[in-house]
């Protein structure tokens, strides 16, 4: 189930109540003056907005550019969040700019609004705090390699007095996850043999159909991606600054409802037209959207 609010982020925002969401995923403003809304990264107190309606434990992803990413992190970190992680996300179809390198990557900011006691407690009580990765596991190439040491190919106790190292036989053994490797926090285009290492989406012209003329759509498979990882399932995510809606997109067959926040008419047009069509499980039961609240 999806909703999309034709606003200014801030008010739209005032009207939720508190812990309404278990994850904001969202691509704003960079402030880089690249188009009209282009103009500063979210302020300090739109984070803090964002902070009341996250339930503890939840997780915000933002995008930044590489260049501010500095004044994006830190206008979260000042709202309440705690910093937990930064996502490369490697693209190498961008353009070279006069006396700078060729840009190939975009930050993308990992924060957490603090779990109230330990991860489990607030796990228990909010349904949010861990990240899924069984859902994000790399695919090995053949069969999944077996007979390593445990805790290590050449397994090494750090901080421990006597040996550090050692074998099969001393250690034991352990087999790789048969789901795959563990997924790392660089995603997207790299060159090969590297690229089996690296999820690699690229946003397609018909995904992002035909009337989409926003400049910056993501790509679902990478939204897809990182929702997976951080909102549970069934789970509800925000994204106050959501363009032509591709979090949406990527949202919704994935079990996991979508509130979506555009302040131009034309952006919220094509955001309600592309979710709509967005394929949802049959066996999804949506939010009953008639008890929550939104201007
Ligand atoms: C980088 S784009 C998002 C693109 C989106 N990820 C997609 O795939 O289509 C940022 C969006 O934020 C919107 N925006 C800028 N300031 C806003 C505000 N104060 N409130 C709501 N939306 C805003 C812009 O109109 C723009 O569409």
């Amino acid at each position: 189930m999806y909703l999309i609010s034709s606003s200014d982020a801030l008010e739209a925002l005032d009207s939720w109540d508190d812990m309404s969401f278990d994850c904001c995923i969202t691509d704003p403003p960079y402030g880089m003056g690249m188009e009209h809304w282009d103009y500063s990264v979210p302020t300090k107190e739109l984070w803090q907005e964002v902070y009341r309606t996250l339930k503890p434990g939840a997780f915000l992803l933002s995008f930044c550019s590489p260049q501010l990413y500095h004044r994006m992190a830190v206008n979260v970190e000042d709202a309440g969040f705690e910093i937990k992680d930064q996502i490369m996300w490697m693209v190498t179809t961008k353009m070279p700019k006069t006396n700078r390198l060729k840009p190939a990557h975009e930050p993308i900011v990992v924060a957490q609004k603090p779990c109230e006691g330990s991860i489990e407690k607030n796990y228990a009580k909010y349904g949010v705090g861990k990240i899924n990765i069984e859902d994000a596991r790399v695919p090995w190439d053949g069969k999944p390699p077996t007979g390593w040491v445990a805790g290590g190919v050449k397994r090494r106790t750090f901080g421990k007095d006597g040996k550090t190292t050692g074998t099969q036989k001393e250690f034991g053994t352990k087999d790789a996850n048969p789901k795959g490797r563990y997924p790392s926090n660089i995603v997207g285009e790299v060159q090969a043999p590297h690229q089996k290492y690296f999820y690699a989406p690229r946003a397609t012209r018909k995904e992002k159909g035909d009337n989409n003329n926003h400049p910056t759509v993501k790509p679902v498979a990478l939204m897809e991606w990182l929702v997976k990882i951080y909102c549970p399932e069934k789970g509800t995510i925000l994204d106050p600054f959501c363009g032509s809606g591709t979090t949406g997109v990527a949202a919704l067959p994935t079990e996991r409802s979508f509130i979506g926040i555009e302040k131009e008419p034309e952006y919220v047009r094509i955001a309600e037209e592309r979710c709509s069509v967005a394929e949802v499980p049959t066996e999804f039961t949506p939010l009953d959207f008639n008890t929550l609240q939104l201007n």
